[in-house]
């Protein structure tokens, strides 16, 4: 990567209230995980989601975690996911002693395939009263994970009708989606529960942190428990179950309370850059640009290509090291889980798709920080095939 003024990926944006909140928890010493910000943060994002409940937690892969185990997934089982995601959800399965199914991605808009998820559903297990039965693992599905991927809502009606039908529950992963809707309500209110992520590269940040949201009294007191170490009795110090130091404390949460304030203007600020991204790179032989559907409200949280190398000349690899040389950082999207050697051996289903974009795709910079000039100058070279 160049020295000096580097173009970066997607950087956060600490504008807001954030100086003024953390200040006031360490003027007050309010500064570990009992607060009024962390009360407020849950509460802005539970109001935001339409959900009753909302448990912060210490990232996104706890928040999974925990909604996972709160839903009585554990030892044995088995959780549908794409293979084209950030691997937390799978590594959230896995904590639980569960196993990861993956499916593959729809070519449209890159989200869980519900369609080839039915299929596997229908041709690889067997449903009973008792559950679903994987005949290959002859273990029980017990729950899919949609991952809201890039800012861009899956398709969850089809999905919680799939899932309601074979009595699955269903996590939804909206950790790279909050404030994108999906028909016209905000993302993260369909499941049973969805688990969101501040980590720093992420459309609002808390430096790191997470939560989980339910409509459900008993899964977010279940919740609540497991995060604070499963304490039945607080001061004799009795614990009923395995506990987890899973607590976000309240000078992050303090940062999230003013990021929440931002929110709607950084989803504003991410659709403008989309639509400038759109506008420079439509028609360019070899790329093809992401599609909103028409239900859908997405945040490009990060705006990505897919580069057809004989089309475009290069592949995303290439173009990705030219744009470093130009200090523009750029990255591929994550190796397909099913491909992984840490996840070898668990059950996939026709996978094609995600190996394509995973082959193809390139985010560029998304940052809300990202100037006209810095992306002009993005936009420039991608035109002038990587050349500066
Ligand atoms: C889809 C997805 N799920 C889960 C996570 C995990 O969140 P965290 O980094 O806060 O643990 C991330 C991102 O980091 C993510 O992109």
């Amino acid at each position: 990567m160049k020295k000096g003024k580097v173009i970066p990926l997607s950087e956060p944006c600490l504008c807001g209230h954030e100086w003024r909140n953390v200040k006031e928890c360490l003027d007050t010493g309010w500064v570990s995980s009992v607060g009024s910000y962390v009360e407020r943060f849950e509460s802005d994002v539970a109001r935001y989601t339409g959900r009753k409940y909302a448990v912060a937690c210490a990232s996104g892969t706890a928040a999974l975690h925990t909604a996972l185990m709160a839903a009585g997934v554990g030892e044995g089982d088995e959780v549908i996911m794409p293979s084209l995601t950030f691997a937390a959800p799978a590594f959230a399965v896995r904590y639980t002693g569960a196993w990861p199914v993956f499916v593959d991605v729809e070519p449209r808009h890159w989200q869980i395939d519900v369609q080839k998820t039915a299929d596997f559903l229908s041709r690889q297990c067997k449903v009973s009263r008792k559950g679903v039965f994987n005949r290959r693992t002859k273990r029980n599905i017990k729950a899919i994970i949609p991952v809201h991927l890039l800012g861009h809502p899956v398709d969850m009606a089809p999905l919680m009708e799939l899932a309601g039908r074979l009595g699955l529950v269903v996590i939804e992963d909206a950790a790279e989606s909050i404030g994108s809707q999906y028909r016209g309500r905000n993302t993260g209110f369909a499941a049973d529960i969805a688990c969101f992520s501040f980590n720093g590269n992420k459309i609002i940040t808390c430096g790191g942190g997470g939560m989980l949201a339910t409509n459900d009294p008993k899964i977010a007191a279940r919740s609540r428990h497991l995060t604070t170490q499963a304490r039945a009795d607080a001061v004799e110090y009795i614990h009923d179950a395995i506990g987890y130091n899973y607590r976000l404390t309240n000078v992050q949460a303090a940062i999230g309370v003013a990021q929440m304030e931002k929110l709607d203007e950084f989803v504003e600020k991410k659709r403008a850059i989309a639509k400038r991204y759109d506008e420079g790179l439509r028609g360019l032989e070899g790329l093809v640009l992401p599609q909103e559907a028409s239900w859908a409200r997405s945040t490009f949280w990060l705006y990505t290509v897919l580069v057809n190398a004989k089309k475009y000349g290069m592949d995303s690899r290439v173009l990705m090291k030219k744009l470093s040389g130009a200090g523009i950082q750029s990255r591929p999207l994550w190796r397909p889980l099913h491909l992984q050697k840490i996840f070898k051996g668990c059950t996939s289903f026709q996978i094609t798709e995600a190996v394509r974009l995973y082959k193809e795709a390139l985010s560029l910079p998304s940052s809300k920080t990202l100037g006209r000039a810095g992306q002009s100058r993005v936009i420039g070279i991608i035109k002038n095939n990587g050349r500066i």
